[in-house]
């Protein structure tokens, strides 16, 4: 399906300038400026991304001025230093940097004919940037979101052009992972998912197009993963010998260490959109919570320990089957990539593969090669 369809929408691309993307099918709009919403974690890494890869002028803009001087700032960091070590030619770095403008007003965004929000993921906040900005851009602008599991359709109903809002969900780090999730409404026009296509290829990445589902692919399986690795520590079993079972299928790294990486509060929102979702299967867990109500930046401490922080557990831990716990995640995983199909969040369980491989850094194979 999409997979495919994505993928011959990005070669048909191949032959289009640097800086130029055709827009329409019938038209020959291109994208001449870009536009990120948000001065945050993920806003800083798509303006880098953007303005390497299209080399056109890219406006940043936040609610707070300061995180909007402070990312410009690091982009700038980042692409000296990528200069200073050889990946950018000599005055690549400040000729980049020059395409990169700041702004706390969303009218700045009026050139713009792609534009992506970065914003909290708070489906309000989400809304109100894209009334914002469709007050201020043309109407065939392409309006993508980089949510993590909230439903696109619901921020594009209500706009008077929901047919070119997209999800275009990067993954952190973006320099380093190569999936896009493209995520199509039932408002989307078919124009805007080429469009989508063509500036995925041209940013480097590989879309694989999925539904507009809780959690998408990625986060909806990796979710999953969590949420059997927590209801084994809610019961009580020891956080530690439970993280380290996952261990032989060779991952990226184990369940408590991401859910640090990505941070705690941040992944128990994710959890709560998918408990909201699929309530029997993605439980709420009594262990995230206190980590979070803890303020702690997740289960290990600065030395990798993972005791220090079983003082904030709700029970004292207790000895586990590491088979058992293996067993209840690839049960788990079974159940879920099978339930995704059924609803054709993808065509096939090869998309699934791809896209854990693509954007989790899971092993060749993906979900396929975990025994
Ligand atoms: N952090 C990740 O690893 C990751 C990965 C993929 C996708 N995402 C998604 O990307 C989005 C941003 O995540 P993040 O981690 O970069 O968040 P962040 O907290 O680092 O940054 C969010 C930024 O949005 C700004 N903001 C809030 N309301 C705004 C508004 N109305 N107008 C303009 N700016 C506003 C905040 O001031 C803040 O600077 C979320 O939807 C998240 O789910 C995050």
């Amino acid at each position: 399906m999409s997979t495919t369809a994505v993928r011959g929408a990005a070669d048909s691309s191949a032959a289009a300038p640097a800086g130029s993307l055709p827009f329409h099918s019938a038209a020959t709009k291109r994208i001449e400026s870009f536009g990120v919403v948000g001065a945050g974690l993920m806003a800083s890494q798509l303006v880098l991304l953007v303005a390497e890869k299209l080399r056109v002028p890219v406006v940043i803009s936040d609610i707070s001025a300061n995180r909007v001087a402070d990312a410009i700032k690091g982009i700038r960091e980042r692409l000296s230093r990528q200069e200073a070590r050889g990946r950018l030619a000599s005055g690549e770095a400040a000729e980049i940097s020059a395409l990169i403008r700041g702004s706390t007003n969303p009218a700045e965004f009026s050139a713009c004919d792609a534009a992506i929000e970065a914003v909290f993921e708070d489906l309000r906040v989400k809304r109100t940037v894209f009334r914002q900005l469709e007050e201020s851009v043309a109407p065939d602008a392409l309006l993508l979101t980089n949510t993590s599991s909230l439903s696109v359709e619901s921020m594009a109903r209500g706009l008077a052009h929901p047919e070119r809002v997209l999800g275009f969900h990067f993954f952190n780090p973006v320099a380093v992972l190569p999936l896009l999730e493209l995520v199509r409404t039932p408002f989307a026009s078919d124009d805007a998912v080429l469009a989508a296509s063509v500036l995925a290829a041209r940013l480097g990445k590989t879309a694989v197009q999925v539904a507009d589902t809780p959690g998408f692919v990625v986060n909806r399986i990796l979710t999953r993963i969590f949420s059997e690795i927590l209801a084994e520590i809610d019961r009580g079993s020891d956080p530690d010998a439970v993280d380290r079972a996952l261990e032989p299928w060779g991952l990226p790294m184990t369940p408590l260490n991401l859910i640090g990486y990505i941070g705690p509060s941040v992944q128990r929102h994710i959890c709560d959109t998918l408990h909201r979702a699929y309530p029997n299967r993605f439980r709420r867990s009594s262990s995230l919570d206190a980590v979070v109500k803890a303020g702690l930046p997740g289960f290990f401490d600065e030395n990798g320990e993972v005791r220090p922080v079983a003082r904030v557990l709700p029970s004292e831990p207790h000895g586990t089957n590491l088979e058992h716990v293996r067993r209840r995640v690839r049960e788990g995983l079974a159940e879920e990539v099978q339930l995704m199909l059924d609803e054709g969040v993808v065509a096939t369980s090869a998309d699934i593969d791809r896209c854990m491989t693509l954007g989790a850094n899971f092993p060749p194979g993906g979900l396929s090669h975990l025994t």
